[in-house]
């Protein structure tokens, strides 16, 4: 049966942390014993690799439109229940999904993703058939946003596009970069608002992520920060949203069992 939680990570805005959070939530996972998937769904610019310092053999590319079968292009971070899917960057083709490509990408990933407990998809930020595909397919998605007003208008417009196009409500964001719970919380309360009023949804606050000096080097260093400084602040609070994730998948778990791990879309 199936209990896989699949969390789409995305931000209308760029640059926000989508990569660094999605890493860094499946260590968390991982490191309280859940067996994760950690997808590179950003087609256009794939760069997990490159944080992560790896170079792997292949990728969904080479599995989608080439020979390679999707199992052996996972890529083993951790022995015991951590692995990437690498993208390739620069494929017109897996940038803007056609419905041909999706369905078949669903088709053979899907018989590799029962046996993980959370599959978390970084997407490319913005709009792209892609990135709206992958949001509409997951079970759960994640909007990071940015206290920065750019990041929220951009935030709601993705928020918009996904309700108008495929009666999609839940909603949960994740606020990072911010100085304290409050701004979090502040930043929050205006995508928020603006969900209530102009689209009769509210989304719910998963919580916030401090800005955090050691992230960056961390990034510089191409490690995780739970590895690099994990009792450093935005470490702690990425450990508290993932315990928060465990939880909200705890809660799900009834409703897991009656879906595919990525619901398949109409045509
Ligand atoms: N909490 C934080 N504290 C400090 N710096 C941060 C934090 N989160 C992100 N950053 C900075 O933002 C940069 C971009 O992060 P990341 O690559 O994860 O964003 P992204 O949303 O995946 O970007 P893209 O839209 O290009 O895929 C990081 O390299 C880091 O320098
Ligand atoms: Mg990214």
């Amino acid at each position: 049966m199936n209990s896989t939680l699949s969390v789409a990570v995305l931000s209308g805005k760029g640059g926000v942390g989508k990569t660094n959070i999605s890493l860094n939530l499946a260590c968390a996972l991982y490191q309280a014993g859940f067996k994760n998937l950690l997808m590179d769904c950003d087609m256009g610019l794939a760069n997990l690799d490159v944080l992560l310092g790896i170079t792997p053999e292949g990728n969904v590319q080479d599995a989608l439109l080439g020979e390679a079968r999707l199992s052996d292009v996972l890529y083993p971070l951790e022995p015991n229940g951590f692995d990437v899917l690498p993208a390739a960057s620069g494929v017109p083709e897996l940038n803007d999904l056609s419905p041909d490509l999706r369905d078949l990408l669903l088709q053979r990933l899907e018989p590799l993703l029962g046996k993980y407990d959370f599959i978390f998809m970084d997407l490319g930020a913005g709009i792209s058939e892609t990135v709206q595909t992958f949001a509409a397919m997951a079970a759960i998605r994640i909007v990071i946003i940015t206290p920065e007003p750019t990041s929220l208008t951009d935030s709601y417009a993705l928020v918009k596009l996904l309700n108008n196009r495929f009666g999609i409500r839940d909603f949960m964001v994740l606020v990072n970069q911010a100085a304290s719970a409050r701004e979090a919380q502040s930043a929050f309360e205006k995508l928020n608002g603006a969900c209530r009023h102009f689209l009769g949804l509210e989304p719910v606050l998963l919580g916030h992520v401090r800005t955090d000096k050691k992230l960056t080097e961390a990034v510089c260093r191409q490690q995780p920060l739970l590895r690099y400084a994990p009792s450093s602040p935005a470490a702690q609070d990425i450990q508290a949203l993932g315990a928060r994730l465990q939880r909200t998948r705890m809660g799900m778990l009834d409703w897991l069992v009656t879906r595919s791990v990525l619901q398949a879309l109409p045509r």
